[in-house]
């Protein structure tokens, strides 16, 4: 399935300019109030809203970033939705990560094309997406869950975005109880108790890799950070919070918007390190 990161156009073909949707990818439409309606194209099929109707076959083969008008005359953009688009419509069970975190989870973690991730825990996915893209076709993302039952729809949200999940392997099981792989380059937790966790990821990482959790709650973020202190493995911690906030631009103001998802979640990155012994020095006193 083509997304709007795999599919852009080529400047020097028209016939690839057009950049036509394909039947089974992913199209948004946007109405003039800027709602949001994802579908996934298919051949007899039609999408319906409260604005009317578009039957699939009319988008199909036309182009993305054009207007489609509904059988009730409306009409809608139609583009290729963004990751932070599909995270944010796509069915969901555990909550999931959004857009304003993904990007810097995966610039504090540093996570690079080629790297062995391991994740956990999987819930509906959203950020196991970020991190295939982010490790790119040579890397590697294994994604623990402790719950069997939500993996079906994370399996199926994730591989609406990505179309090679080759390099992707899911293991249901408690990752407190250790992770099989060696040699990994970064370890991301999305989970409510990383703390137990610290001895598995130690065990997993490298030296130089990087451990970060994303936690909602300050208590959460207290009892990690004095378990990573503690523990003598893992130096450079630090924790922040992403606070995104959009503005309205018209001809005749410039102002914040009224709306913004202010607090979602902590991150706090740790890197393994050799434990100090005498040479080394307390980094988080
Ligand atoms: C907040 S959700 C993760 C959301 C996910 N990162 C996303 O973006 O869609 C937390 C998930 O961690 C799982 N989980 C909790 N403890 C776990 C553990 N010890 N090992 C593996 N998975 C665990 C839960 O079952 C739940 O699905």
């Amino acid at each position: 399935m083509t997304t709007a990161n795999d599919a852009g156009p080529d400047a020097g073909d028209d016939a690839v300019r057009d950049n036509p949707f394909l039947p089974g990818e992913l199209a948004l439409f946007l109405d003039r109030k800027g709602r949001a309606y994802l579908q996934t194209l298919t051949e007899g099929e039609e999408f319906h809203c409260h604005l009317g109707f578009i039957p699939h076959e009319e988008v199909i083969g036309q182009p993305v970033g054009g207007w489609y008008t509904t059988s009730r005359g409306h009409v809608l953009l139609g583009i290729r939705p963004t990751l932070g688009d599909y995270v944010r419509l796509m069915p969901r069970g555990p909550q999931v990560i959004y857009a304003k975190d993904l990007g810097n989870i995966v610039s504090m973690a540093d996570i690079f094309p080629g790297a062995t991730v391991v994740e956990a825990g999987l819930g509906s996915g959203a950020l196991t997406t970020g991190l295939l893209r982010a490790v790119g076709p040579a890397g590697r993302v294994v994604s623990y869950e402790i719950n069997g039952e939500v993996v079906a729809k994370a399996k199926s949200n994730v591989e609406s975005v990505v179309s090679d999940t080759s390099r992707w392997s899911v293991k249901v099981g408690d990752i407190a109880e250790g992770i099989a792989e060696a040699d990994v380059d970064r370890v991301v937790l999305d989970l409510p108790e990383p703390w137990r966790i610290l001895d598995a990821a130690a065990d997993a990482l490298h030296t130089g890799g990087i451990l970060l959790c994303f936690l909602p709650t300050v208590l959460q973020v207290h009892e990690l950070v004095m378990a990573l202190q503690d523990d003598g493995r893992y130096a450079r911690i630090e924790t922040a919070e992403t606070m995104l906030r959009g503005w309205n631009v018209t001809r005749r103001s410039v102002r914040p918007a009224h709306r913004m998802v202010a607090h979602s979640g902590f991150i706090t990155t740790a890197v393994r390190c050799v434990p100090p012994g005498r040479q080394g020095y307390a980094l988080n006193p």
